[in-house]
């Protein structure tokens, strides 16, 4: 193991066990990452010396609080570049982060007869919010098609805008086949046929980089666990413009201005969406995470994962049997696979004996389950502390899974 590799999961001590009698293989990174000390550790001391409620108290404690609760919401403009912190909105995850934009803004634009477009390769989060909303409103969800190798098609992208489009729901990395999607280009074709663009952001932050004004999109969605950082916790980036039009999400505390039984008048943004008690270790825990990327050399780090993936693709390219789903030309470090007898649950089970932990199942992508016309895949999902070695005793997993069904 390389100096870097063992320095890096120094800071992971979850990876130095067993299971099942076997040092611990952990390759469901998409699923869930898991966090450096330093993470802990800052949530840690805000319950050891801070804890205290934000936004609400003249003491020192709550100011200390609510300090270093803004100082997080800074960390994270500037990690995807959004012009000000006021534009970025707290919630319990991305999949919360979607479904308050269904909600405020698809109840508040969508009409009857409206087209909202989702790609093929959408997550549920990123499509169910927005039938239910149009569900409500009489509004239809349309699919826009990918290629066998799991690509948004741009040019029937193109086609389906000529119909008038109120939104494109597109993630910005897939989940179950590791596809980066062009959200520059998405975005450019969307606005020039007057279509807002709402991007699921969960998998893409811990990859690849991420600018919401250079790609101009309208909303992006983040989630914490999935960068390092703790479960439970999100955001949500949407442009000022959008986000002072929106109705609120909930209501309560800390969402208004004044209220009294003749009328309520609601806070600015972002307070406008943050009804009650916020999830301050959260907000404090995702920016330490950020903080960390920040000081790792991230370029390197994706290298090194991109590299990994290549090595784990070629070697299960050459094995029988196997077929993987997902090979577009721009990829992160997400290896889905079938093989030709064995269903996926199986694979799974045998690969845990083995001590590695992969993914199997739909991946929260039904309709992509169905286009590649398979029930399931196994994925393997790498991070940086994955290491050849890992690949190996990944493959010699499958290798064991398919002598045992011979
Ligand atoms: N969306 C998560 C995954 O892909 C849970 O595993």
């Amino acid at each position: 193991m390389s100096t870097f590799a063992e320095s890096v999961r120094a800071q992971f001590p979850i990876l130095d066990q067993q299971v099942h009698g076997k040092p611990l293989v952990y390759l469901d990174n998409a699923a869930t990452t898991h966090r450096p000390l330093v993470v802990r550790q800052a949530m840690d001391n805000f319950y050891a010396e801070t804890n205290s409620n934000v936004h609400r108290g003249v003491h020192c404690l709550s100011q200390r609080a609510t300090e270093q609760f803004e100082a997080s919401r800074d960390t994270v403009a500037k990690f995807i570049n959004a012009r000000e912190s006021a534009e970025i909105i707290w919630t319990k995850g991305c999949t919360e982060a979607i479904n308050l934009v269904a909600a405020t803004w698809g109840r508040a634009n969508l009409q009857a007869g409206d087209q909202v477009l989702c790609s093929n390769l959408e997550h549920h989060a990123n499509l169910v919010p927005w039938q239910m909303i149009a569900a409500e409103k009489g509004a239809k969800v349309v699919p826009i098609p990918i290629s066998d190798d799991c690509e948004i098609l741009l040019d029937e992208l193109e086609k389906l805008l000529q119909t008038p489009t109120k939104i494109v729901c597109v993630k910005h990395v897939c989940n179950a086949t590791g596809t980066v999607n062009p959200i520059e280009e998405i975005t450019r074709l969307a606005h020039l046929h007057g279509a807002k663009v709402m991007v699921d952001g969960a998998q893409a932050l811990a990859h690849v980089p991420v600018d919401v004004q250079s790609s101009m999109v309208d909303f992006y969605a983040m989630s914490a666990h999935k960068v390092y950082g703790p479960m439970g916790m999100g955001a949500l980036y949407g442009r000022r413009e959008h986000l002072e039009a929106m109705p609120p999400y909930q209501g309560g505390g800390d969402m208004i201005r004044t209220v009294s039984f003749e009328g309520t008048t609601f806070n600015e943004i972002p307070n406008k969406f943050e009804a009650g008690t916020p999830y301050v270790p959260g907000a404090i825990g995702f920016a330490a995470a950020l903080d960390w990327l920040n000081s790792m050399d991230m370029a390197g780090m994706w290298f090194e994962e991109a590299e990994l993936l290549d090595y784990a693709t070629q070697m299960l390219e050459d094995l029988p049997g196997f077929r993987i789903i997902g090979k577009a030309k721009k990829k992160t470090a997400i290896l889905s696979f079938v093989h030709e007898s064995i269903h996926p649950h199986d694979m799974g089970t045998i690969l845990d004996r083995a001590g590695v932990a992969v993914r199997t199942g739909h991946h929260c992508c039904m309709p992509l389950m169905k286009r590649m016309g398979v029930p399931a895949t196994s994925r393997a999902s790498l991070a940086v502390y994955n290491t050849n070695q890992d690949i190996k005793v990944l493959i010699d997993g499958l290798k064991e899974a398919v002598a045992l069904f011979q």
